[in-house]
């Protein structure tokens, strides 16, 4: 018990230390309020309200270029209401196309000439010496850029990105069977919406050359790019220059940063064609990639559809296909992610090419039907800069009365940045998004989002999100609840039961840790140890009525024994209890003894120890952690030690629906 008091201590300081961060937090908040409520207040007093099209001299929130080619296109288009943008902030600037001399840009930038470009992307005729040549860009003062910070800068080796082809082909990963597909000779037309911000040149002009030399020109009404208020010059005059001598490619600029969300919502509003295609600026999309998503959305109009997301890694830009089948998920912290399992795909000769139906949908390319996107609430507008919209745009799809599937004859490689470029300026802005999400659509099941997101619950704590009009949406479109979501759409996913004093952190008394999966172990599992308890919810566990330890968010992992070694491994598909008699679900199965502490394995009567790092190991392999303050978890004999006492500590405690 003395242990257990010292133990308590320790929890009462990092208890401590989170108040502490959050009235930090709050602090910040109260300022950045007071400060959005000065500035909102300078707008109530509008200017008598102008006509649409006229010129604003001062900080217009948009701007758009439009390409000479065919001005009508643009003038003409019928401009869907938006309400977080007035139409008398628009801007309208006519093309650049032979008002400007390259020569007068400022001297960041020289202009290469690589070669005549081929085939139907090219460039109307042009004033300049550049007629009729690909005109590439590089930045002057690349020289010092080397590739550590082109990396930090872009979350991808930019140098090496700029040594290739902004029209490099892509090798052909589709199945054989696809090659033999017929479609609809009246397909949809679609429009591209590309939004960026501070995207690196080669990989925003590769993704926009890559849509113009794939796609059907008959079925391709429009790329927008969309510039969500990027700093960097190169996206700046370049960029338009550039784009207004490319066909069938328009250039929007926001005067103020709209996020994910607002900036594809601003380029649908803009948008002429009967399907919307949300891409991010680094794809390369591959032969064929569009007619068959034309097709499934063709077919239905509620239906919104992906391509299989390839990947192309972010250092050395190589090309990697992803296998088939596929399908997005997320997980109880709302985090979204691809899951490549052969096990979906059913004893079906056609599922080769058959597209499948899939919980979630990702970012990087949304095809979706431009009147369907509107009716069913576009991008939600309360939603911050970057994250979690995907997930939220996939659970409305559903309950809203549309489906999502991924299309296997369709494939576009996405850049794989290994951390996002542009970070949130406050970090919680990913947690307000889900906070959004959760409060609007989870009903009693967000509690279990809370625990496995603390700070999201803390946030929560101090601030309501205004969700009024998305719950308006919701009862006006008669959504159904996340139960059905769950039952239905996503049968899959664990549903935890989070008894109280059987989940939470696993809390070690001897060391003060919790138990831990190190990161960077994936789906598959991997040795468990203990860490620092770290607070967020990340370390959650549940231990649950078939006496299984589900571990991670996803709670797709068990906790298992690998001879002496705590492991955590796939769980099983089916209920253990159904197959008791296995050795693996037995293997499986735990059981907590309350009064001791001990966490014991039933099939070997053995304690789950945590064993420090340089203590008392046994083990042969002596594969020690080089961690510090790290250390494993072992089967031992059970014994009274505090090492071997643990406890299950719910770090918060949501509230009910
Ligand atoms: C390609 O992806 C697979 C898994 O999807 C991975 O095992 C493999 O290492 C990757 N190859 C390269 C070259 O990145
Ligand atoms: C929430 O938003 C709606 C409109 O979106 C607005 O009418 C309402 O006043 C807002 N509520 C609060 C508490 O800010």
């Amino acid at each position: 018990m003395r242990l257990c008091g010292r133990a308590a201590a320790v929890r009462r300081r990092v208890l401590c230390l989170w108040l502490l961060l959050l009235g930090f937090a709050l602090v910040t908040l109260a300022l950045s309020d007071l400060f959005n409520r000065d500035r909102d207040h300078s707008h109530q007093n509008p200017a008598p309200p102008r006509r649409p099209l006229q010129r604003i001299p001062s900080a217009p929130d948009l701007e758009v270029i439009v390409d000479s080619w065919d001005p009508a296109l643009e003038l003409g288009v019928d401009v869907a209401p938006l309400k977080s943008l007035q139409e008398d902030q628009l801007l309208f600037v006519p093309s650049t196309q032979g008002t400007k001399n390259p020569t007068q840009r400022k001297g960041t930038y020289k202009v290469i000439l690589p070669g005549v470009i081929k085939g139907t992307t090219a460039p109307p005729a042009r004033t300049h010496e550049e007629i009729g040549k690909q005109v590439r860009l590089h930045l002057e003062d690349k020289e010092k850029d080397d590739e550590l910070s082109a990396v930090q800068k872009y979350g991808f080796n930019e140098v090496l990105s700029e040594r290739i082809s902004v029209q490099r082909r892509l090798p052909e990963a589709r199945h054989p069977e696809c090659l033999g597909e017929q479609y609809s000779e009246s397909l949809p037309s679609a429009s591209v919406v590309i939004c960026f911000h501070e995207e690196a040149w080669s990989t925003l002009l590769r993704t926009v050359h890559s849509v113009l030399d794939t796609a059907p020109k008959q079925y391709l009404q429009e790329v927008l790019l969309v510039d969500d208020l990027s700093q960097h010059g190169h996206l700046k005059s370049v960029l338009s220059e550039y784009v207004s001598h490319l066909e069938g490619v328009r250039l929007i600029r926001s005067n103020k940063r709209l996020g994910v969300g607002g900036c594809r919502s601003l380029g649908a509003a803009r948008a002429a064609g009967e399907v919307l295609v949300f891409m991010d600026s680094h794809c390369e999309c591959e032969k064929g990639w569009l007619e068959p998503l034309l097709e499934r959305v063709a077919q239905d109009r509620t239906r919104v559809v992906s391509p299989i997301m390839d990947v192309i890694h972010w250092q050395t830009f190589q090309y990697n296909a992803t296998q088939w089948p596929v399908r997005g998920v997320f997980d109880w912290r709302l985090d979204f992610s691809w899951e490549s399992n052969p096990q979906l795909q059913e004893k079906d000769p056609d599922s080769a090419v058959q597209a499948m139906r899939s919980p979630a949908l990702g970012g990087g390319v949304v095809v979706i039907d431009r009147h369907f996107f509107q009716s069913v609430g576009g991008y939600d507008p309360g939603m911050l800069l970057w994250g979690a919209e995907q997930i939220e745009l996939s659970i409305r799809v559903w309950s809203c009365g549309g489906s999502m599937e991924v299309v296997p004859c369709s494939r576009v490689a996405h850049v794989d940045h290994h951390h996002l470029p542009y970070v949130f300026p406050d970090q919680e802005g990913l947690q307000r998004n889900k906070i959004r999400i959760a409060d609007t659509w989870m009903d009693a099941y967000r509690k279990i989002f809370y625990r496995r997101d603390t700070l999201a619950h803390f946030i929560r704590q101090s601030e309501s999100p205004n969700i009024t009009e998305r719950l308006r949406l919701k009862r006006s479109l008669g959504c159904r609840n996340f139960h059905w979501y769950l039952t239905t759409v996503y049968p899959q996913l664990y549903i935890p039961q989070d008894r109280p004093a059987l989940s939470g952190e696993l809390y070690n008394v001897g060391t003060g840790s919790c138990a831990d999966l190190p990161r960077g172990q994936g789906l598959q599992g991997g040795v468990m140890n203990v860490a620092p308890c770290s607070g967020t919810g990340s370390q959650h566990c549940d231990l649950n009525s078939d006496s299984e330890v589900r571990w991670g968010p996803m709670g797709a992992l068990c906790l298992d024994a690998e001879g002496e070694k705590v492991v955590v491994t796939p769980c099983p598909k089916h209920k253990p209890s159904s197959s008791s008699s296995s050795s693996s679900s037995s293997r499986l199965q735990w059981k907590f003894i309350k009064l001791s502490g001990q966490l014991v394995h039933q099939q070997s009567q053995l304690c789950v120890e945590a064993v420090k790092e340089g203590g008392l190991s046994q083990s042969s392999q002596g594969e020690a952690n080089t961690r510090t303050s790290t250390g494993r978890l072992l089967l031992r004999p059970c014994t009274h030690h505090p090492r071997q006492q643990w406890h299950f500590e719910q770090l918060v405690a949501p509230k009910g629906a």
